[in-house]
């Protein structure tokens, strides 16, 4: 039973598989251009067409019945006797899946026990419970002896512990493949790359940073407005990204570094960036110090804000 669950769960994986190394959308995010409409539509096709035909056979094999019945009807008026129609297939079915006794027949399986006339039958357990019972038990063996004995397939623990592994080694894999550029205040620089700020709103939105800040940066009674050129700790992205990277507890802002990958942190700090003289709906009055950009080359004169 294993192997065949894992049998048809391996189909499925390789034809979903397929279809996004084909579309890299799935068949319901897009069925009409999926190169997997051809085979769905044709496994609907040949389970309506199937289930048609079904339909029809038991019409037939109604019709049929009801044409025997009249031919018996007409016989046993013929030759003067009475027409006891045959169980159905159903009937005969579920006879043998319950074997019950009839209740005509009670009588002969009554116990001599009887509490204030409430009777007790001897009925025996109906056999659908005890092939239920039977299997249950051949099951265990075959379970046991598989799992336990030959050790032909691994125990869950084991499962879970093969696919920790190739899950780390895919990660390693992957983070082989492409080395993760380090990130740090010393060597950024900010560019108004627009897929960082679009995946750095993302992080905005999802850690809330709009709870203390108001979802357009423009501040509120606990965080500081983001839009206006007067910070607290720095406005150059070094300073930002630092202030988002190690928080500034004792004041309310949390030190994101712990919480979200350094990737995010640059992306947010590129979003924080960018919004930039954007036009809040309540900007609230700017706290810290005015923050002019240091000149592109260097100068002897100190012009630059702080850099902390
Ligand atoms: C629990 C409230 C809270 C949350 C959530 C929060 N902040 Fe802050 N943030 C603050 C407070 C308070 C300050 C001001 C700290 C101070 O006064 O030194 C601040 C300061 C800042 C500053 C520096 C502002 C300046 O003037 O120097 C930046 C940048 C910032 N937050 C970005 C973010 C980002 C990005 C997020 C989401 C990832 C975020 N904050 C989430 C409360 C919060």
């Amino acid at each position: 039973m294993k192997k065949i669950i894992s049998v048809i769960m391996f189909l499925l994986a390789s034809v979903s598989g397929f279809a996004q190394e084909a579309a890299k959308k799935t068949f319901w995010e897009d069925p009409f251009n999926s190169p997997m409409l051809p085979y769905y539509a044709t496994v609907a096709f040949i389970g309506i067409v199937f289930f048609l035909i079904i339909i029809v056979l038991v019409i037939l094999i109604r019709t049929l019945n009801l044409f025997i019945e009249r031919v018996e009807l007409q016989r046993a008026k013929l030759t003067g006797k009475e027409y006891v129609p045959s169980p159905s297939w159903w009937e005969k079915f579920s006879q043998k899946l319950n074997d019950s006794v009839p209740v005509e027949q009670e009588k002969d399986i009554e116990l001599e026990h009887d509490y204030d006339g409430i009777r007790e039958l001897d009925n025996h357990l109906p056999p659908w419970w005890k092939w239920l019972f039977y299997g249950c038990i051949v099951w265990a063996v075959v379970y046991f002896f598989i799992y336990h004995v030959s050790d032909s397939l691994p125990l869950m623990k084991q499962e879970y512990d093969t696919e920790v592994a190739q899950a780390k080694s895919s990660q390693q894999k992957a983070s082989a493949a492409q080395p993760q550029n380090a990130i740090d205040e010393n060597t950024l620089v900010y560019t108004k790359d627009e897929k960082i700020i679009e995946r750095g709103k993302e992080v905005f939105a999802r850690n809330a940073c709009g709870s203390c800040h108001a979802n357009d940066g423009g501040g509120n009674t606990i965080g500081p407005n983001l839009t206006d050129s007067y910070w607290i700790h720095g406005g150059g992205i070094k300073n930002v990204f630092s202030t988002i990277k190690n928080g500034v507890v004792e004041k309310g802002m949390p030190a994101w570094g712990k919480a979200m990958s350094i990737n995010d942190v640059r992306d947010v700090t590129f979003f924080v960036m960018s919004l930039q003289g954007s036009k809040p709906a309540a900007p609230k009055a700017p706290q810290g110090e005015l923050y002019k950009p240091a000149p592109e080359k260097s100068d002897s004169t100190k012009t630059s804000a702080p850099v902390k």
